[in-house]
């Protein structure tokens, strides 16, 4: 089973951050010494249960969700696929680093739309090439370059539109805003705008398969069990994150661009940045 993307330290880190505290402002509201809070956050230290719970308290987030993540016990459950029928996860690495891209197709007109790009133009060829699918869209949850990385090559050979957010201005992309619905055969794309970790950061929520729940395309807003880093606003992600995600069915399948594959209702449960 895949790791979660963060763990105590990062999330601690984020929220601190995020919050524009230091160090010694949450070590005194956690009863803890600043070297305690700089050793959280650099991973040295997973300080014992109150100790982990103040620390939540003191960054607003839900304590027993960060617990659960300090004692490394907290995974989604593995995502069966098969359900959908024409959801794919597309796993490649930016410099070492995992990254998610996502094939999403309608079953009966066979049109797909990308989300991201990943790094790995073969494995999109393939998957293509096997499910006899049309490539109509490239839709890009945000541009930083670990998600855009062969947008380039994937568009020359297979012309399809880029969809993007016109705060994050790709070359010659279809700008879309919130509330925009896509259509992809039978399927629909509502877009939300869940901007915090980038300027013009979108959420996709695709809907209408047969007898599964819809899934969502988050890019780095929500991660299994944390949040991508506030590098825009801290606030507005948050705000987005309880309210234009968790919002969605709880069996709303979450699809993050880093770590595993979770759902919206696990979520609610188990991620530290939930209301
Ligand atoms: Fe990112």
């Amino acid at each position: 089973m895949r790791s979660l993307e963060d763990g105590l330290c990062d999330i601690v880190g984020k929220a601190r951050r995020g919050l524009n505290l230091t160090e010694a402002a949450v070590a005194d509201a956690a009863g803890l010494s600043s070297r305690q809070v700089a050793d959280v956050e650099s991973g040295r230290l997973v300080p014992d249960e109150a100790a982990v719970l103040r620390l939540a308290c003191a960054l607003g987030l839900r304590g027993e969700a960060l617990a659960a993540i300090a004692r490394d016990e907290y995974r989604p459950a593995p995502v069966n696929l098969e359900l959908w029928g024409s959801v794919h996860v597309l796993e490649s690495s930016y410099s070492g680093y995992p990254v998610n891209a996502y094939l999403v197709w309608d079953r009966q007109t066979r049109r797909a739309m990308l989300f991201d790009t990943g790094t790995d133009a073969n494995a999109i060829r393939q998957l293509i090439r096997e499910q006899d699918l049309a490539l109509e869209a490239m839709a890009l949850t945000h541009t930083h370059r670990d998600h855009i990385a062969i947008l380039d090559p994937i568009r020359s050979e297979f012309k399809p539109r880029v969809i993007a957010s016109r705060k994050e201005p790709a070359p010659g992309a279809h700008f879309v805003a919130d509330g925009e619905q896509i259509a992809l055969g039978s399927l629909s794309v509502e877009v939300r705008e869940t901007d915090g970790h980038s300027p013009g950061g979108l959420t996709f929520v695709v809907t209408g398969f047969e007898g599964a729940p819809p899934v969502a395309a988050v890019g780095d807003a929500l991660f299994a069990g944390s949040a991508g880093g506030a590098r825009v606003s801290y606030e507005r992600l948050i705000e987005n994150i309880r309210s234009r995600i968790l919002t969605l069915p709880d069996t709303a399948l979450i699809l993050p661009g880093h770590g595993p594959m979770t759902t919206v209702g696990q979520e609610r449960q188990n991620n530290p940045f939930a209301g």
